[in-house]
């Protein structure tokens, strides 16, 4: 399905994107699913999507080691808990980017005997893909703009906004706080909130 570009996204188009994948993957897998996270920008993804899954789930999370040049493989850092063998697994990731991540986990899913893995992402950036990644349930194309928000952090920060923005990546090198004040309001202003207290 093609999906035009998209960015920044509301809490209610997240949702209706959601929503979709979850009848999307309901509909392919009628006897049940495993879905598996990829922490931590999923975690909010699966939470929304199995609890608009009308088939029975169970959910597992994976974390691995962030891709960076320096580094050239991809680490575990926590492990599935239950085992997946013969098991249809969808695994769930807030953003395919490089595909590095996603392909790892999949081949990881797949060397544990599970019977079939499919991938779930809200937001797909093809133009930067390195590794080509079997997507079947896709919310929306973005393009190269860094986001943050539902998942998506800058040095662990953003996750918790409710919708997704792009943000100059510069400015936040130089103040990873700096857009706070801005979409959290005074809530997120946590220097001001420091120099009242
Ligand atoms: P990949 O292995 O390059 O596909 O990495 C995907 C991971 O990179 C995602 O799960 C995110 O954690 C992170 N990532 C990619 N793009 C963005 C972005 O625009 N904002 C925040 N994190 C991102
Ligand atoms: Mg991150």
């Amino acid at each position: 399905m093609t999906v035009a570009p998209t960015a920044p996204l509301s809490a209610g188009e997240i949702a209706s994107l959601v929503d979709r994948l979850a009848s999307e993957i309901g509909a392919d897998h009628p006897d049940g699913v495993t879905v598996v996270g990829v922490l931590k920008g999923s975690v909010f993804l699966v939470a929304d999507l199995v609890r608009a899954l009308s088939v029975p789930c169970t959910v597992d999370f994976l974390s691995l080691s962030a891709y960076t040049p320096g580094e050239r493989r991809v680490r575990i850092l926590k492990d599935l808990d239950r085992d997946v063998s013969g098991e249809d697994v969808v695994i769930a990731a807030d953003i395919v980017d490089t595909g590095l991540s996603i392909r790892y986990a999949v081949d990881l899913v797949q060397a544990r005997g599970a019977r079939n893995v499919r991938v779930c992402a809200l937001l797909d950036r093809p133009a930067r893909r390195i590794l080509p990644v079997p997507l079947e349930y896709r919310g929306a194309e973005v393009g190269e703009d860094f986001l943050v928000g539902y998942g998506l952090d800058y040095a662990e920060r953003y996750r918790n906004l409710a919708s997704i923005i792009p943000v100059d990546p510069d400015q936040l090198k130089a103040d990873p706080q700096s857009f706070e004040g801005l979409v959290f309001g005074s809530q997120g202003a946590v220097s001001d909130r420091k120099a009242r207290d």
